[in-house]
């Protein structure tokens, strides 16, 4: 008996930050090894979404495998076989599949998803690509080619879930059972847990997230930074003028900020965190606790992530490629037959 799949993408398009690490990176590896007993974990790079938008290409390549090694250093155990770390463009049926499910696809279905529009408003009408506009259907595509039920998404990404499950069901109900559909946006709710409340911001402008696509990266800490750099942004992190530490996302945001990322740093309760810090005033000082665990957490990351073997992290890319490109083929091969492109048996 096969077993189900629980598929997930973490795109490598630059430095990875702490928002990512605690917003991504831990609940992902967390439930690889919660799951992976009863289900196939599918985890992979999804880097052909990378250059939906401009990158900086030369840096791309390396930045697909430090991404794998990011995740072998936080913690993914990837000796065991139920989990599959993969790059998407090594697997070219992804590709394929997209160009097929293009042609099942309307432009008014694709003109409807809210994160081409968000996206292409923020990077300026010329930068646009076609790629963009087809980020969607590319994701349908990784998810159907390995009959994932299972694929835990952000809100941002429910839209595409949901086109997802209209392709495959359109090309069902038309030719046949091809793919397995994808359970709906409410049962991935119900399998995974809606927690989706995660939002580390920015230090210097806490309205918004941090985000590794960030221009200036001054109120972004990275994986990469260095633990110094990394505390002088703490440091430097824009607060208030209430001089009075409290936990009000609302009217103190940057304060309420660094109490999360103190909490998380520490794996404590944001409770007790609060409790512990409410009504200091000096905010330098409070500040310094919190620069001083970013800085040890970057040093001891850094180093599991020195330590991290590079060649076995290239095995098991290329082994869960070799694997799962069979899978991949052979659902890629029922669409070609279902459309004409493949004789029938
Ligand atoms: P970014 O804005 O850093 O490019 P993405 O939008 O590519 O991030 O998201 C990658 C993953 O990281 C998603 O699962 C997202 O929820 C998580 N993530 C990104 N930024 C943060 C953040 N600031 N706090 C918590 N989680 C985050
Ligand atoms: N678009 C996702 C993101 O930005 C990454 C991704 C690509 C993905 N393909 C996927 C996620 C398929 C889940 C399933 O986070």
């Amino acid at each position: 008996m096969t077993k189900p799949v629980i598929l997930t993408g973490l795109r490598a398009n630059n430095n990875l930050t702490i928002g990512n690490y605690f917003g991504a990176m831990l609940p992902i590896i967390d439930m690889a090894k919660k799951r992976s007993a009863e289900y196939q974990v599918n985890m992979f790079i999804p880097d052909l979404h990378s250059i939906t938008t401009p990158v900086d290409y030369s840096a791309l390549n390396n930045q697909i495998l430090l991404t794998a090694k990011h995740f072998v250093a936080a913690g993914l155990p990837i000796a065991d076989e139920n989990i599959y770390l993969y790059r998407q463009s090594y697997i070219p049926a992804h590709s394929e599949l997209t160009w097929i499910l293009d042609c099942f696809t309307g432009i008014g279905e694709m003109n409807r998803m809210t994160q081409f529009k968000d996206k292409s408003g923020t990077i300026g009408a010329d930068r646009v690509s076609v790629g963009l506009f087809n980020y969607p259907v590319l994701m349908a595509a990784d998810m159907l080619l390995y009959g994932s039920e299972y694929v835990p998404v952000g809100d941002d990404q429910t839209q595409h879930l949901e086109i997802t499950r209209d392709l495959g069901e359109r090309m069902n109900n038309q030719f046949g059972e091809i793919f397995t559909i994808p359970r709906a946006v409410k049962e991935q709710h119900a399998f995974f847990g809606k927690d989706q409340g995660l939002r580390i911001m920015d230090l210097q402008d806490p309205s918004k997230k941090m985000s590794k696509s960030d221009e200036s990266g001054k109120g972004v800490i990275f994986l990469s930074d260095t633990p110094e750099e990394a505390a002088r942004k703490v440091m430097s992190a824009a607060t208030d003028d209430k001089a009075y530490v409290r936990y009000d996302r609302e009217n103190q945001p940057g304060i309420s900020n660094l109490l999360e990322i103190l909490a998380l740093f520490q794996s404590r309760d944001r409770d007790e965190v609060v409790a512990e810090f409410e009504g200091q005033t000096l905010y330098g000082d409070f500040k310094a606790i919190v620069a001083e665990e970013v800085r040890r957490f970057l040093l001891d990351f850094q180093k599991k992530l020195a330590d991290v073997d590079e060649t076995v992290v290239i095995e098991k890319l290329e082994q869960s490629e070799r694997d799962l490109a069979v899978t991949a083929n052979a659902t890629l091969l029922r669409a070609q037959q279902a459309v004409g492109l493949r004789p029938r048996n």
